[in-house]
């Protein structure tokens, strides 16, 4: 008989950081899923009957829990003995649903703030009296029920951090999931191996196992088709259903004009060696018609989305498959406001860009659970070539997304010469392992220059490269001034239409990683 493996379950107020929390369960090798922040104790007993149920952690959230429908913790949560850690918005709503006193406070902490410990007990065991936390909160605990306890605070917050007297319960007003908490780590390994005694034993394997598993059992005796864009997500989505379907499965790559250069010709060497249908679709023509005149970015999108799923329904019908798999993975959710109480950012093509009428009989997205390098994990798993696990992460609407305004045919060629540039000097100069991504954008500026000694006016094309872990925030790199200059020069002599050339020095947040 297998045994159950211990799970801490995730409850989802709609933070952007949720699934974070998921995943840095999962690092200490303790299986965690996300549910949803309304579960009733009926259904955490059900879950009970698959896993071992060790904690729940309340994730932050949007709202201010005293805002209107802003969601809510089932009380009956709170009756049981399982162990729970509420961060942020989930640390303020067990202190309101206790009848503590929550406030909005005229201090708002964002970022960076330093927290003092004044008891390093349960999930502050073995922490130092002044810790370096993130904080993104308006709302602030100011009292706290006779039952409970304060643990820490900052100068503007009186509770930064609680425990229940007499059960296992905590609150962290901070974000422990987030690098930027020096000692995060620390924190949740504290609640998942001291307060809720789980054993480490899950491994990713046991997630590629599980996903395989999943698409033969969706699939059946069926067919399925799959998007390939040839980035990571989509390629190692595609050899997942591989290893689930053989030959019951059909890989579309749709090549809609915004391809990088010499794209199309790489996807069709690497995937060709796989046992599956194959197919490229030429579907240059019809994807820029249907953007003919449109500039809003969060529109082109939804187009994008759109004319994929007709490009696949044709596709289906062609290979008679009744499902279509994706490769979308987490922040793809988040970002496109997917989550019940999170908000759209912007609508990811495989998300939020997707038609309301689908003629599929169901979408499976084996790695919505999962980020990038947990992706990537997956990818050395399944043996994946090394220049597949180790591509620069592409959008599904490609280089349209790079383009602002208006798609002309000038734009496009622009974008992909100026981007095959950045590669190669970003490449050439060794600096690609250290970035996540980097890339070219044509704005939709022009300004002028002087070349040959007469003016010239043309387009301004901005220059970005990001280092992160898992997309949800980035920083701008420190590209050495002699790799942009060889940039610079470069587009600028090669390509008679562009004048200026930017760096963009912006983080994610506030800016995001693509311009649209
Ligand atoms: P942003 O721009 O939201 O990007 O900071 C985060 C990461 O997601 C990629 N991205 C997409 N990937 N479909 C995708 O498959 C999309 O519609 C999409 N939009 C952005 C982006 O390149 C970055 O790595």
């Amino acid at each position: 008989m297998q045994t159950k493996i211990d799970i801490i379950l995730v409850l989802d107020f709609g933070g952007q950081y949720c699934h974070l929390i998921s995943r840095r369960v999962r690092e200490q090798n303790v299986y965690s899923e996300i549910v949803p922040h309304d579960i009733s104790p009926e259904e955490v007993k059900a879950l009970n009957e698959k896993f071992n149920v060790k904690g729940l952690i309340l994730s932050g959230g949007p709202s201010s829990v005293y805002g209107e429908n802003t969601p809510k913790l089932n009380p009956g949560i709170l009756e049981g003995n399982v162990p729970i850690l509420g961060l942020c918005y989930g640390h303020q709503i067990l202190v309101q649903l206790t009848e503590g006193k929550v406030e909005s406070s005229n201090c708002k902490e964002y970022g960076i703030a330093y927290v003092t410990v004044d008891n390093p007990v349960g999930v502050l065991e073995g922490l130092s009296k002044k810790e370096k936390v993130w904080m993104s909160h308006g709302d602030t605990v100011c009292s706290l029920p006779s039952d409970f306890e304060a643990l820490a605070h900052t100068n503007n917050c009186p509770v930064a951090a609680f425990r229940h007297k007499h059960k296992p319960i905590y609150g962290l007003q901070w974000h422990p999931e987030v690098i930027h908490t020096e000692n995060g780590n620390r924190m949740l390994h504290n609640f998942i191996f001291n307060v809720c005694r789980c054993e480490a034993n899950w491994q990713m394997e046991n997630l590629v196992e599980k996903m395989v598993q999943e698409l033969k059992t969706e699939v059946g005796e069926g067919k399925a088709i799959i998007g390939l864009s040839g980035g990571i997500d989509s390629s190692v989505s595609t050899a997942l259903a591989a290893k689930a379907l053989n030959e019951k499965l059909t890989a579309v790559y749709v090549d809609h004009g915004f391809m990088r250069e010499g794209e199309t010709e790489a996807i069709r060497e690497t995937f060709s060696k796989f046992k599956i249908n194959f197919i490229v679709v030429q579907a240059q023509k019809r994807f820029i018609k249907k953007l003919e005149g449109v500039t809003e970015p969060e529109c082109k999108r939804k187009i994008i989305g759109e004319e994929f799923i007709r490009v696949f329904e044709e596709e289906a019908i062609k290979s008679g498959a009744q499902y279509l798999i994706q490769g979308t993975i987490y922040p793809d959710i988040i970002e496109s406001g997917f989550s019940k109480n999170s908000d759209n950012i912007k609508s990811h093509h495989n998300v939020g860009g997707l038609p309301e009428k689908i003629e599929f009989k169901k979408i499976l997205e084996p790695l919505r659970e999962l980020y990038k390098d947990e992706v990537r994990k997956v990818a050395k798993m399944l043996d994946l070539p090394n220049e597949l696990v180790n591509r620069q992460p592409f959008p599904g609407p490609g280089l349209a997304v790079r383009i602002i305004g208006l798609l002309t045919e000038e734009k496009i060629r622009i974008v992909k010469r100026s981007d095959k540039i950045v590669r190669e000097e970003i490449e050439g100069a060794g600096l690609a392992e250290s970035l996540w991504q980097y890339f070219a954008v044509v704005t939709d500026t022009k300004a002028t220059g002087v070349k040959g000694d007469t003016r010239a006016y043309g387009y301004v094309v901005a220059v970005r490269a990001m280092e992160s872990r898992e997309a949800m925030t980035a920083s701008f790199a420190k590209i050495p001034y002699d790799v942009l200059e060889k940039i610079s020069t470069r587009i600028t002599n090669e390509i008679p239409e562009v004048t200026h050339v930017v760096y963009d020095i912006t983080h994610k947040p506030p800016a995001t990683i693509e311009w649209e």
